[in-house]
Formats: structure tokens, sequence, C-alpha cells
């Protein structure tokens, strides 16, 4: 029997979710129908719940509509919970609807899986106070950084989303002037929108050690503005988030099957497209 999956999201053309999802599906010999599916916040709610009352197994939820699908959910994990979003929705047998987030889980296993950094004790800046930073900030404190930093450009909400993680971690918040900060940084998390209008968020070359890694959430087929000013600067290695998408896709398709699927051959296919 084929297992119908899909991901919504406005726009969704773009999605590489289909075959990322098949090539983990060919690994057990299951037979999946993932599609892409554009909606609109007036019929994401009904759009869902058709989808499930076809049968289908489980979906992916991408931008508009990741808050949109946690306000849905019956039932929400951990990690939904606290980044007040839902990337991946299933039915439990009660029929209820269930949100997990995988986006910061699969932030985490690229970074100590795909790229073996070790992130204990060490000093983390994350750039950007919006969805993408409350998404990731749980399994990052996981990790047990000495320090945590969120530097944004309107320092009120970086504070607010710090206060929100106090009772997990005390959680430092700066503007993008980023004072107070003591670098350099070992890790530096680009976690804005800026990329997308190729801006840079931040301006102080010195937070970049010869051993620091940055990271940008979004990717792009030339490296993101942030990751060229980061090489420019000498940072010691940068990464976007291809390894990211393919490992929180892992996750969500661990969800729906209980299967583990292998990243590897995701990874090579997504570094060659
Ligand atoms: P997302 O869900 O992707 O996190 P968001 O909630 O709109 O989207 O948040 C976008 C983040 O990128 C915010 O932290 C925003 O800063 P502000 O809170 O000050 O708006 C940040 N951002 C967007 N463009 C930026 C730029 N050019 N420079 C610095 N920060 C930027």
């Amino acid at each position: 029997m084929t297992r119908k999956f899909a991901v919504f999201g406005n726009p969704i053309e773009h999605s590489k979710s289909p075959p990322i999802h098949e090539l983990f599906a060919s690994q057990f010999d299951l037979a999946i129908d993932y599609r892409k599916i554009l909606s609109t916040p007036e019929q994401f709610e009904q759009d869902i719940a058709q989808f499930f009352d076809d049968g289908a197994s489980g979906c992916n939820v991408t931008v508009p509509f990741k808050e949109q699908a946690w306000a849905m959910c019956d039932s929400r994990t951990d990690a939904a919970e606290r980044a007040g979003a839902v990337n991946t929705l299933y039915r439990n047998d009660n029929a209820q609807l269930c949100g997990h987030n995988s986006d910061g889980a699969g932030l985490v296993n690229d970074l100590c899986k795909n790229h073996q950094v070790e992130l204990e004790h060490t000093n983390i800046l994350v750039l950007g106070a919006g969805g993408a930073t409350r998404g990731i900030l749980e399994p990052l404190i996981a990790q047990r950084p000495a320090q945590l930093t969120i530097a944004n450009r309107t320092v009120a909400r970086a504070e607010a989303l710090a206060d929100d993680f106090q009772s997990l971690f005390a959680v430092s918040a700066t503007g993008t002037d980023l004072s107070g900060f003591v670098g350099p940084a070992d890790l530096i998390i680009n976690a804005t929108s800026a990329s997308l209008s190729a801006q840079v968020p931040i301006n102080q070359p010195d937070v970049i050690g010869s051993h620091t890694l940055c990271y940008d959430l979004a990717y792009a087929t030339e490296p993101t503005s942030f990751l060229q000013w980061a090489q420019q600067h000498g940072a010691a290695q940068c990464i976007d988030g291809r390894g990211m998408l393919i490992e929180q896709a892992a996750v969500s398709f661990h969800t729906w099957t209980g299967l583990q699927p292998d990243t590897q051959p995701a990874l090579e296919w997504i570094n060659q497209v």
C-alpha cells in the first residue's frame, strides 16, 4: 500500500522535500506518494483535514503555516510546544491532530552528527529573535553550551525570547550592536531573514575568531550574504542550512514511520542540486 505524505506551504514549488523523503523511503522498500500542496491561510485548516480524511499518513508544513498548524493541533510534542510552531503533522489512533517541530533537532543533528561539532561548554551567538530562533533554542540548550546569546535588531524581541527560556538556561539578549557580548563566539547561527534581502545582520568582525563556525539556517545556490561575510572575516567553517533541511526531514520521517533513514544519500543529493 502506498502511503501518502505532503508538504503544505505558500509558495511551495521550490520545495525539495518530495525527493528527500523518496530517498528515505527507498531505503526501506516503502512505497510513498509525497506531494507539494499550495494552500492559503483561509483554506489551510480545511486542506489539512481533507488530506487526513483521505487517508494520508503525515505532512510537513512550511512558511507561512507553521504557527497556524501549531494552533490547530489537539496535541503537541514538547519541542513543538516551546517552538510555538509545527512543521510535522499526523493523526493519532484517536484521529487527533498531533504536531511536532523537527527544525531544532535537524539543526543540532546536522551540527553534531554531520559536522562532528561539540556544543558543550561553547559560546553560542544566535542572530535573530523570530520564529526560526524560537524553534532552535531548546535543542541548543540541551547541548549544554557555556553561553547562549540572542542578538536581534529589535532588542526587545531578543529580551522577550530570552525571558521565555530562562527556566531552562540563562539566555542573554542584546542588539545587533552586540553590546555586552564577549567574543569571539565558537558558533554564530544566522536565524534572521536578512539573507533573503542579501543583507548581513551584524557588522562586528571581531566576534569571529580563527576557530569560529558560522551557520546560516538559510541556503541558496550561492553562499548567503552572512556566510560570505563570515568567510571574508576568517571564519574557520561556514555551513548553510541544507544539512538542517535533510536532518529535519529525517526526524519527520521517523515521526511518521518509526523508521530511521540514513541521511547520507540525501545529503549527497542536495549538495549537487
Ligand atoms: P522567522 O519566522 O523566519 O524567524 P520572523 O519572525 O519575521 O521570521 O523574524 C525575522 C528575524 O530576522 C527577526 O529577528 C528580524 O529582526 P527584527 O525582530 O528586528 O525585525 C530579523 N531580520 C530580518 N531582516 C533583518 C536585517 N536586514 N537585519 C537584521 N535582522 C533582520
